[in-house]
């Protein structure tokens, strides 16, 4: 992850920011559509946890220079994952279905440069989660 991808994440994510609640409803839209089974999984009202989990992405956007900090906060929502029910495999359908409401949100400014800037980043926030999931025993 060089500068370049985080400079390209940065700003992208910037002008998702300005759809936040919109891109949220995609986002689950095309979750849910990969893969039916994910969503009894989800209890709580949506349009929150929308909210949530952009907020989450907006801050470990944030900390991407700051990876000091933004490991115990990846490795912590791992560990509340676990709870969910969430399995290693979900983490790639959830990239999938972010990569492809990242475009729908985008447009033509979701280059090639920068779709795979992204699929770089969720792949290193998916690792540290499934390494800290793999390694903590859910207390
Ligand atoms: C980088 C990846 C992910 C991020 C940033 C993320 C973010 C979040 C956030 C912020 C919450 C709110 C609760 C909390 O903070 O603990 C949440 C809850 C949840 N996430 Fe994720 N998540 C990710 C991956 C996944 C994956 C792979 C699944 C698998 C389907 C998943 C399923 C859920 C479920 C089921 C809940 C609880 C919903 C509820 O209580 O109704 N998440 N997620």
């Amino acid at each position: 992850m060089n500068q370049h991808t985080v400079t390209l994440v940065q700003d992208s994510w910037k002008q998702v920011a300005t759809i936040a609640p919109q891109a949220a409803a995609l986002f689950y839209q095309n979750l849910f559509a990969a893969d039916p089974s994910l969503k009894p999984m989800f209890r709580g009202d949506m349009t929150e946890q929308g909210r949530k989990l952009m907020q989450m992405i907006g801050a470990a956007v944030g900390k991407l220079n700051d990876l000091d900090n933004l490991v115990p906060v990846l490795q912590g929502l791992a560990v509340r994952h676990d709870g969910y029910g969430v399995k290693e495999s979900h983490y790639q359908t959830v990239g999938a279905a972010l990569l492809k409401t990242l475009g729908q949100g985008l447009g033509d400014r979701f280059t090639s440069e920068t779709r795979d800037a992204w699929a770089t980043v969720y792949g290193v926030m998916s690792n540290v989660m499934i390494t800290a999931s793999r390694t903590t025993v859910a207390a």
